[in-house]
């Protein structure tokens, strides 16, 4: 395993390892409180180098493995240890499920939901990520592309990934050479990677507007990588969203959402793996009670939910990026389903969907972004909605939120994790609950 030693002193301490925390590092406890070490197993001794300390516990580097506890694996990842994409390559296969089934109990417990049902995790797969967000940096004549180090702005130069499609893998070389001539030494770049149903849609986002050498070695890209659509962007500012310009459109990238078409915006957010994907879709649909007539997918993106939901209901689909919305409305219409499926462009903290609104419909699905949907879910404790499905990327806010739902008189009837993102702390799920 690779990991780069940390400069500066530090107490050091030896640390029994008893258990794995939520974000994938393995703990022991001094004085009451839980000293973090990345890379450990329960069972391990370590002698470990205290590196920072917060409110929710003590951050610690193992500078030597005195023992190992059982369950440890060799990572099948080179880059496994510096890359901060993977956290556990390290336990072996029945170790890590056993901790990843149990993170959706464990974040439930900790607001007090103690008797959900979970059902098994569902696996996707190696080779299956179809999205990517890389950072690429070029410093004294050498392009870096890859992913960061765990807590660094240190681009780990990536060769192989073990998650990625194969598609997605390819490009890296080409995409190298091309950030090689596009960035300025001191410059990086962000770039989104996505396998859509007829090629990789590219986004690249860097400082300076691209030379007439940089557009020649965006449109070689394209071409070589035989990309379906490549744009550019000027790095945004935090908090701005910027226009992309096409590059090169070979052909509008498209993905099937249902029996719908629809061509993303560039960059677009897509669910990481189609397996995962079709998973999400699959628990969705039978959450939702076939007597529905009206369901409402907020947070809809460019229809990932809507188009399989409106098959059998009449859906109302509410997003704030205007963009992807557009993106929905206008595959809708081709598919001429403009009298079943409507839009609204909202923004779903800063003005939620009130108790009367929410009322309409049968069933509300929500798919909100990490940070969860606090404002959104205070209304819906409020309302009589029978059916509400919540669908997560992260345990801790989904526990928070369906704290809330419980609250307000819903039962939590089932949660589906799927692990669209293995061998990290983070967990897709889908939750219904009832009133
Ligand atoms: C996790 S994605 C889910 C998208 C879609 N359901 C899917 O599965 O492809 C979250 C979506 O919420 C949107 N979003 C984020 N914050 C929002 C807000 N405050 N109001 C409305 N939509 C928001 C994002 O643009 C994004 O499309």
């Amino acid at each position: 395993m690779r990991r780069r030693a940390r400069k500066g002193g530090g107490r050091q301490i030896e640390l029994a390892i008893e258990a794995i925390g939520a974000r994938g590092d393995g703990y022991g406890t001094v004085d009451g409180k839980p000293v973090f070490v990345p890379f450990t197993v329960p069972g391990d001794r370590v002698l470990a180098r205290i590196t920072g300390e917060h409110t929710g516990g003590v951050h610690a580097e193992a500078v030597e493995l005195i023992a190992e506890g059982p369950g440890r694996a060799p990572p099948p990842c080179p880059h496994f240890g510096l890359c901060g994409g993977c956290s556990l390559q390290h336990l072996d296969e029945a170790g890590y499920l056993e901790w990843k089934q149990a993170l959706v109990g464990r974040a439930l417990a900790q607001r007090g939901i103690v008797d959900a049902p979970v059902a098994p995790l569902q696996p996707v797969g190696q080779q299956t990520r179809r999205r990517m967000v890389l950072a690429g940096a070029k410093k004294g004549g050498r392009l870096r592309l890859g992913l960061h180090e765990r807590a660094s702005h240190t681009v780990v130069d990536l060769e192989t990934c073990l998650l990625v499609t194969p598609g997605l893998l390819a490009l890296l070389p080409p995409l190298r050479r091309a950030l090689n001539v596009l960035l300025a030494d001191g410059e990086t770049a962000d770039v989104t990677a996505s396998e859509t149903d007829n090629g990789l849609d590219v986004l690249i986002l860097s400082p300076t507007t691209p030379t007439l050498a940089a557009r020649e070695a965006l449109a070689d890209l394209a071409q070589t990588a035989d990309l379906a659509q490549l744009s550019w962007g000027p790095a945004p500012r935090p908090g701005e969203t910027v226009e992309p310009e096409p590059v090169a459109i070979r052909r509008p990238p498209t993905l099937r959402f249902g029996d719908v078409t629809v061509e993303p915006p560039p960059g677009g957010f897509l669910q990481p793996t189609a397996v995962g994907e079709k998973l999400l879709v699959e628990a969705v649909l039978a959450a939702v009670p076939v007597d529905a007539r009206r369901v409402a997918d907020l947070y809809a993106g460019c229809g990932t939910f809507t188009f399989p939901l409106a098959k059998k209901f009449r859906v109302h689909a509410v997003e704030g990026e205007s963009a992807a919305l557009a993106a929905l409305w206008t595959a809708a219409r081709r598919a001429d389903l403009a009298g079943r499926v409507s839009i609204e462009e909202r923004d779903l903290a800063r003005d939620p969907l009130i108790m009367v609104e929410l009322d309409e419909f049968d069933a509300v699905v929500f798919d909100p972004p990490r940070i969860g949907a606090r404002e959104q879910v205070a209304m819906l404790a409020a309302a009589t909605v029978s059916t509400v499905v919540a669908v997560s990327c992260n345990p801790a806010t989904f526990a928070r939120d369906a704290r809330t739902l419980i609250d307000g008189g819903y039962t939590l009837v089932e949660v589906v994790p799927v692990d669209q993102f293995p061998w990290s702390g983070h967990l897709e799920l889908v939750g219904r609950f009832r009133r």
